[in-house]
């Protein structure tokens, strides 16, 4: 690869605790970047980071404790560490509570992005991986969805991740100094093969896959499936699930290649096929050794039938392509609950972090 700077070396995860960023700390310590981690635990635990840390066999440079929103203390924090790059997970991300909740989702996604956007800015950062979602496309499907299928968010969560690739757009147009790659998951799912890493979001959680855990481990009776006539093979809603792994992994990807041209940069990442949620279930069922059970329940409102990634542009930017099926994602989501039955409650504990 031609490069004229040297890739970034010091990272700093923003949400580094929650589901997809405690996995790219491990993916990004394993390739040798030094991690600095700022998460406010509000849908994570601190003990996460000890699991990264035993899985990498490499400490996490330092922890903060803070809130993105923060501005003082997130710039004490590019004060006392030489940040080369970002990557920003920190957010709100469920689709009903936004509903429900909207001015909170805009202050922290949008708010909190661009309080990130001043702090690296007062200190000349300017290298930054964006999570996007393939809700900001809405109800766009069916079909392949391409990067340049024109973005409807159709709820304010949606909206929230809509905003700020705009801001930042408009950033990488006006300063030619900013690379950014946004990188617009469709349903990261699955965990760590160790079973030491997983989703374990605070609450009854609202995806698919962990649900599905919890109704196998028997801590919830039935799996409700929302929605049976949708116009699609089997009636039941389909979408593109991609192993955490995988995800974690273009993101070290998206770090390896910052330096290769400045600008904004929008991929999406999936596997490029569908799945419906009866055959997640079935899939679950088989790599759980047991039946799920699940009742028909009518439609989710703001769920659409089908969303599934045309991710050829990445493909062919990086050459990431996805390693790992859906039966890898139910065997070592399903591996995550048998040996952590309350989550990562009650585990290894961590000494407090520092707060700025
Ligand atoms: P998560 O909730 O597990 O992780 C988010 C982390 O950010 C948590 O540790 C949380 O405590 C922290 N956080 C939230 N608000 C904060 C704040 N104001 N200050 C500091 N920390 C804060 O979610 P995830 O599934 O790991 O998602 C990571 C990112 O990926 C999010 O931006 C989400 O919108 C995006 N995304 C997720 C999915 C998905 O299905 N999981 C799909 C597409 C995009
Ligand atoms: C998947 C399918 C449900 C739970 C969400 C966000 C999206 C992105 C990924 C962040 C749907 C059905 C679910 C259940 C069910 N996140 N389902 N019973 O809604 O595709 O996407 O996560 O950016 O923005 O909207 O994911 O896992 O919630 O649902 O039948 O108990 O499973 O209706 O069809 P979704 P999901």
């Amino acid at each position: 690869m031609a490069r004229n700077d040297p890739v970034p070396s010091t990272v700093l995860v923003t949400g580094g605790a929650g589901f997809i960023g405690s996995h790219a700390c491990v993916e990004l310590l394993d390739h040798g970047y030094e991690v600095i981690v700022v998460d406010n635990y509000s849908n994570s635990a601190p003990q996460v980071l000890t699991r990264v840390e035993r899985i990498a066999g490499r400490f996490v440079g330092a922890v903060y404790e803070l809130d993105i929103r923060d501005r003082r203390a997130l710039s004490a924090v590019f004060d006392r560490h030489d940040v080369d790059a970002v990557v920003h997970f920190a957010a709100l991300k469920s689709v009903s509570d936004s509903l429900r909740r909207p001015v909170e989702y805009y202050d922290t996604n949008v708010g909190g992005t661009t309080a990130l956007l001043r702090a690296m800015h007062e200190h000349g950062v300017h290298r930054l991986v964006f999570s996007s979602s393939c809700a900001v496309y809405g109800e766009a499907g069916p079909g392949p969805l391409d990067e340049t299928t024109v973005p409807r968010p159709a709820n304010p969560y949606a909206a929230s991740k809509r905003l700020c690739e705009e801001v930042l757009a408009d950033v990488c147009r006006r300063r030619p100094e900013y690379t950014v790659v946004c990188l617009r998951y469709f349903n990261p799912a699955g965990a760590h093969p160790s079973g030491l890493l997983g989703e374990d979001p605070r609450g009854t959680p609202d995806n698919l896959m962990p649900r599905l855990a919890q109704v196998a481990a028997g801590h919830q009776e039935f799996l409700r499936v929302f929605g049976d006539d949708y116009p699609t093979r089997d009636g039941t809603a389909i979408r593109d699930y991609l192993h955490v792994m995988d995800t974690v992994e273009a993101h070290r990807l998206a770090l390896d290649h910052l330096t290769d041209a400045p600008g904004m940069h929008v991929y999406n990442l999936g596997l490029g096929r569908g799945s419906s949620v009866l055959e997640v279930l079935a899939a679950f069922s088989e790599a759980a050794g047991r039946t799920v059970p699940y009742a028909m329940a009518p439609r989710r409102p703001g769920d659409v039938a089908e969303l599934v990634a045309d991710a050829t542009a990445v493909t062919r930017a990086w050459g990431w392509r996805p390693a790992l099926t859906l039966a890898d994602m139910c065997r070592d989501a399903w591996r995550f609950q048998r040996l952590n039955p309350r989550g990562y409650a009650g585990s290894d504990r961590r000494p407090k972090p520092k707060e700025c």
